[in-house]
């Protein structure tokens, strides 16, 4: 069931005269429950895409629909109203620095109209689920840049809502930080349902939690797709870089550079095993392999494996063996 659904945006800005197209005539499907993730470089207009979604920025051209609602056709009224239903996260958090961490969380719930009892009530829930009990009456400076997030995570689940928007939710975030609100932003899309974009400049993040993604460059989507498809069979070029920024990826390229066999990848997903089927394909030919690198890894639930390796031996027997390979069920592209 689709719960998001872009038609047509495009948003420019008129900035010292001239004209920026900063979304040109996106549209785009979310379906509800999934993790669907936006990646592009800096200025490519993720942001504004992603503000189009609540209408933040209202877009030049274009609909907007979230759920049963046409966003873009509501009073301003009624769009606050709606906006209930669409919870947002920031890379610089956005919290009220004179605030404490309960009252930033209490916030929206205040503005909902809520009694002092429930709103306490609803804050702890929220405390819980985002595990900073025991620091409700701290302020913003008293915590970490994980803690932040955490509480802007809580702030933006107070009033149950069916979508999180992400913008950059983890830039701000070390490594290891940025693995426990990803980590945060799977169980609660996990065990409360709600529907997540976000936007990212980083393929690490897509790979970790998204189901879905898309790729956008200069204010237009250029590839999108299953994230395992993406990440495995990337057909642009701004892609191939981001899966590029994966560091296996680019060390092995490194490593590529001085041989003169044919350099091949191989891919295999789930419980495929790769060393005898790539002996098998060998043993009656003469070509002979090097086995250069080889990674296991795992993208969201999906385990999958990739071997680079060198072939040495006479053209038509190397076809040969990688017409096998592929009957076997891997992948194989040339580097
Ligand atoms: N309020 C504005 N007025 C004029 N131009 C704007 C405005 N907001 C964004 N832009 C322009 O629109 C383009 C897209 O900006 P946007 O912030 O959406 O990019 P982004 O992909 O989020 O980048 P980043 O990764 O740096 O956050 C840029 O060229 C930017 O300069
Ligand atoms: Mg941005």
């Amino acid at each position: 069931m689709r719960l998001i659904q872009l038609n047509g945006i495009i948003k420019s800005y008129r900035a010292g005269g001239t004209q920026v197209e900063a979304v040109k005539d996106v549209s785009l499907t979310v379906q509800k429950g999934e993790i669907f993730g936006i990646i592009g470089h800096s200025g490519a207009g993720k942001s504004t895409l992603l503000r189009c979604v609540n209408l933040l920025e209202k877009p030049t051209a274009g609909s907007v629909h979230v759920g049963n609602v046409e966003l873009t056709r509501l009073t301003e009224r009624q769009l606050q109203q709606e906006r209930r239903r669409i919870g947002m996260i920031f890379q610089h958090f956005n919290l009220l620095s004179m605030s404490t961490v309960r009252e930033n969380i209490a916030f929206p719930l205040a503005l909902a109209k809520q009694s002092k009892a429930q709103l306490n009530k609803r804050v702890d829930e929220l405390l819980k689920l985002v595990q900073l009990e025991g620091h409700a009456d701290k302020y913003p400076s008293q915590l970490s840049g994980g803690q932040k997030q955490r509480v802007g995570i809580a702030r933006a689940l107070a009033n149950n809502p069916d979508v999180l928007l992400c913008d950059e939710a983890t830039s701000a975030l070390d490594p290891q930080t940025t693995n426990s609100i990803l980590s945060l932003l799977l169980d609660i899309n996990a065990k409360l349902g709600i529907t997540i974009l976000l936007i990212t400049h980083e393929m690490n993040v897509i790979r970790a939690i998204c189901d879905r993604v898309a790729v956008i460059d200069q204010g237009e989507i250029v590839e999108i797709g299953d994230v395992l498809q993406v990440f495995l069979k990337p057909e642009h070029p701004v892609t191939r870089e981001f899966v590029d920024q994966i560091a296996e990826n680019s060390a092995a390229r490194q490593l590529l550079q001085h041989r003169k066999g044919r350099l091949l990848r191989m891919t295999y997903i789930g419980s495929l095993t790769y060393e005898p089927i790539l002996y098998n394909a060998v043993k009656t030919t003469s070509v002979q392999f090097a086995i250069l690198q080889g990674t296991v890894s795992r993208m969201k639930q999906t385990p999958y494996g990739q071997l680079i390796v060198e072939l040495i031996g006479d053209d038509a027997d190397i076809e040969r063996v990688i017409a096998v390979l592929r009957k076997d069920g891997l992948e194989v592209d040339a580097i």
